[in-house]
């Protein structure tokens, strides 16, 4: 019974935390979490030519499924960025028990710099695009490639277009 009762007792303060963290992490960021499905990093890397000499940043990378699928296909250094705090704990956790070398940042991407990047991947909101866009061109090195998933991104030069095995639309763009 108190076995019981320890496990309700963890369970409802589990949850209680992600609840209040996904709640303040929309009225910080506006874009809840929505995960990209892992079947689609494959054949985006394949098209995008990354590879293990390649930096690649997530703006807002949630449950660091995407950083570690990168890393793990292509090699490539990986580089989150994320505000909500219990996607970037799962993330950790994650990261310890694969052994990953992701390095996951938690808090406001538009505070770091994106200049060591040579991609940069987001699944973000159309109301983000323009100071998304304002801070790649100030921020990233001339050849920057920039995808962003299913939200086109009208400020910044369109090189490529695709649609993934679920049926996402895949905007890249270069600096
Ligand atoms: C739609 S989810 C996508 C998650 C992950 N990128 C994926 O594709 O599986 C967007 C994530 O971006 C995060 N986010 C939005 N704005 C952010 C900001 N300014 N700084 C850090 N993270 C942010 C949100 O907290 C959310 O987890």
């Amino acid at each position: 019974m108190l076995i019981f009762l320890i496990g309700f007792l963890i369970f409802t303060i589990l949850l209680l935390f992600i609840i209040t963290s996904a709640f303040l992490g929309f009225l910080f960021t506006r874009v809840p979490f929505v995960p990209t499905g892992g079947a689609d990093i494959e054949p985006m890397v394949k098209r995008l030519g990354i590879n293990n000499t390649h930096q690649v940043f997530e703006l807002g990378s949630g449950n660091g499924k995407v950083v570690f699928l990168i890393e793990k296909y292509t090699g490539a250094k990986v580089k989150g960025f994320e505000s909500t705090l219990w996607t970037h704990l799962w993330a950790v956790i994650k990261k310890y028990i694969t052994g990953s070398k992701a390095e996951l940042v938690y808090g406001n991407f538009y505070k770091h710099s994106w200049q060591d990047a040579d991609f940069l991947y987001m699944y973000l909101y159309p109301p983000l695009m323009p100071q998304l866009a304002e801070k790649a061109k100030t921020d990233c090195r001339p050849g920057t490639t920039i995808v962003s998933r299913d939200f086109p991104n009208s400020h910044l030069n369109q090189i490529d277009y695709f649609k993934t095995p679920s049926g996402h639309e895949m905007y890249v763009y270069q600096i």
